[in-house]
């Protein structure tokens, strides 16, 4: 296993005036999952469900309130000097926005060098290869690597965002909604290029979206996350064909499909998205399903097997 994910936790302290009570935000709130080496899971959910904070806590930039992130089986916590160094190597990341994540005053040059020096000091000639050699991966001319980031388009520019991550060698990348700020137009070439990329570098992909037809092409697993929790993960072929969780089943509905065969969509996902901050009791989720019963308002579900290799929380799954 590359990378392993124990009940982890993320809450933030918000608010707390002088006349105003603080509260916990439950951003993430004990959830697990795994990437084995070369595979691409995606982790699902609508906005505010905890995706960016379990990327930002994988790529350690925040702390987790409780729960374990292993690498090779080595618990996060515990690196310290080289290892620490090595594991930030490792693991990259591509955000959503490759305007806000490229600095607009470096050269493309600069931008791809800073992280291969921060683990080596190649010279200027093999440096120059380098940062030539990743450009090409990515399909970008060496010239490139002379001008700004407000020189490209938005798909180029995701393009130097991939390139500055695949510089370092990296194992696996955190793709955090990589194509949703980009142009529908564009958006296949930029997932057609980390496909070929995965496969000639043998990388892993945690990859975080909303999107439903991204992840179901794109995601070898899937694990459906609802207000900080897991409810759902398995393979993505079986969680889409056959959804256990009542919120699975209705985030699918919600896609259209073409396909006449497709069974009868429930009813639009019923209400707003409750808060982080103070999350219903029981199963966070029975305020807006559909076939909720008394005890799925005060007993939180336990994570169990729903067979096919699926997995989920739901008091109900065993009678889908
Ligand atoms: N630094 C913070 N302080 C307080 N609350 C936070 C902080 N960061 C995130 N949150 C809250 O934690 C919850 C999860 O946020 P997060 O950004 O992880 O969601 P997300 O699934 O990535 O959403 P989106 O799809 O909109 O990107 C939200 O309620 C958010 O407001
Ligand atoms: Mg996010």
């Amino acid at each position: 296993m590359l990378l392993e994910v124990r009940d982890l936790k993320k809450h933030f302290r918000v608010g707390g005036g002088l006349l105003q009570a603080g509260g916990t935000v439950r951003a993430v709130d004990g959830l697990g999952f795994s990437v084995d080496v070369g595979e691409t899971v995606a982790l699902v959910g609508e906005s505010g469900c905890g995706k960016t904070t379990i990327a930002k806590m994988v790529l350690m930039l925040e702390r987790p309130t409780e729960g374990a992130i292993l690498f090779e089986g080595r618990d996060l916590a515990g690196l310290s000097g080289a290892d620490l160094k090595a594991y930030r190597r490792h693991v990259q990341a591509v955000f959503q926005d490759p305007y806000a994540s490229l600095n607009p005053r470096l050269r493309v040059r600069t931008i791809i060098a800073e992280p291969i020096l921060a683990h080596e000091r190649p010279d200027r000639a093999a440096l120059r290869r380098r940062v030539e050699e990743v450009l090409d991966v990515v399909g970008l001319p060496a010239t490139a690597a002379d001008l700004f980031p407000h020189e490209f388009s938005g798909g180029q520019r995701q393009r130097i965002a991939i390139a500055r991550a695949l510089a370092v060698n990296p194992r696996c990348i955190v793709l955090d909604e990589p194509i949703s700020a980009l142009d529908v137009s564009i958006r296949a070439q930029i997932l057609n290029l980390l496909a070929d990329i995965q496969e000639r570098f043998r990388l892993a992909y945690l990859i975080i979206a909303h999107d439903l037809a991204l992840v179901e092409h794109f995601s070898t697993r899937v694990g459906v996350m609802y207000l900080g929790n897991m409810v759902e993960a398995g393979p993505t072929e079986e969680v889409f064909a056959r959804p256990r969780h009542p919120y699975t089943q209705a985030l699918l509905a919600s896609v259209p499909r073409p396909d006449p065969d497709h069974r009868p969509p429930l009813d639009a996902i019923r209400g707003e998205i409750a808060s982080a901050l103070a999350p219903p009791p029981g199963c966070k989720f029975h305020p807006r399903c559909p076939r909720a019963v008394e005890r799925c308002a005060i007993e939180p579900p336990a994570w169990r097997s729903l067979g096919r290799g699926h997995a989920g929380a739901c008091h109900l799954a065993e009678a889908t």
